[in-house]
C-alpha cells in the first residue's frame, strides 16, 4: 500500500515507517543519515520529529543524487526548519563519490548516536561504503532486504568483517531491512 503524510509520497511501508520512529526513539538517536531521499516522504515524516520540542536533539542529513526527485515543500521545509532549528538539511550528491562521502563521514563522526538508513540505488554497497565509519553503538539499515541467497552473502561478509551484530533482526528483517548495531569495544 502506497502511503503519503502532508500529501508527500513515502517509499516505505508503514511497519517500516514505524520501526525507523521506533528505533529514534529506543536508540535515542541524535542524527538521522537518509541516503536517497526521492520525494522526500520519509524526510518530511523526520523533519516534523526534529521540530518538536522533545525531539530537538536530533538532526537529520538526507542525500540525494537527482535533486529535482525531491519535492518543493519538503525543500521549504528544509529550508525553514534549518533556519529556525539549524538541526536538518539535505545534500545533493552522489552517496559513492567525493566530497558526499567526507560529509557524510565527518557529520557522522561529529555527532551523537547515528542511525544511517541505506535506501539509495545500491543499498548492500551503500552498507559497505558506510559501516567501517559507524562508531560504537552507531546502527545501519539496509532498506529492501529480501531473504536470499544474495542478502544472505552479504550479512555473512558483514558479520564476518566488521565488529557488529544484527539490530533486532526478529522485528526488522520481516519487514524487509537489514540492520546492524557496531559493538561497543567491550562488548562480548
Ligand atoms: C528508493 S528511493 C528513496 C526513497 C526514500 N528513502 C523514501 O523513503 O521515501 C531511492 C532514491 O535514491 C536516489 N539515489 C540513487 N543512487 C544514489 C546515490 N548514489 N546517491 C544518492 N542518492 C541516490 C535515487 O535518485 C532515488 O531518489
Amino acid at each position: 500500500m502506497d502511503i503519503s503524510f502532508h500529501g508527500i509520497p513515502i517509499a516505505q511501508t508503514m511497519f517500516n515507517l514505524l520501526i525507523y520512529l521506533y528505533l529514534i526513539d529506543r536508540y535515542r538517536i541524535e542524527l538521522f543519515v537518509e541516503i536517497g531521499v526521492m520525494n522526500g516522504g520519509l524526510a518530511n515524516v523526520i523533519i516534523h520529529r526534529c521540530r518538536l520540542p522533545t525531539w530537538r536533539n536530533l538532526h537529520y542529513l538526507g542525500v540525494q543524487l537527482i535533486e529535482d526527485e525531491v519535492m518543493p515543500q519538503v525543500k521549504k521545509l528544509v529550508a525553514e526548519t534549518a533556519a529556525n532549528h539549524g538541526n536538518v538539511s539535505i545534500h545533493y550528491g552522489d552517496a559513492f563519490k567525493q566530497p558526499t562521502i567526507s560529509l557524510i563521514t565527518g557529520r557522522m563522526n561529529a555527532a551523537g548516536r547515528t542511525l544511517v538508513l541505506c535506501d539509495g540505488g545500491d543499498k548492500p554497497q551503500e552498507l559497505n561504503l558506510y559501516l567501517p565509519h559507524l562508531k560504537p553503538d552507531d546502527l545501519i539499515i539496509a532498506h529492501d532486504y529480501g531473504p536470499n541467497e544474495e542478502w544472505d552473502r552479504v550479512e555473512a561478509d558483514i558479520l564476518d568483517r566488521h565488529d557488529c551484530v544484527l539490530l533486532e533482526p526478529e522485528l526488522i528483517k520481516p519487514a524487509g531491512n537489514l540492520a546492524f548495531i557496531k559493538r561497543r569495544s567491550n562488548d562480548g
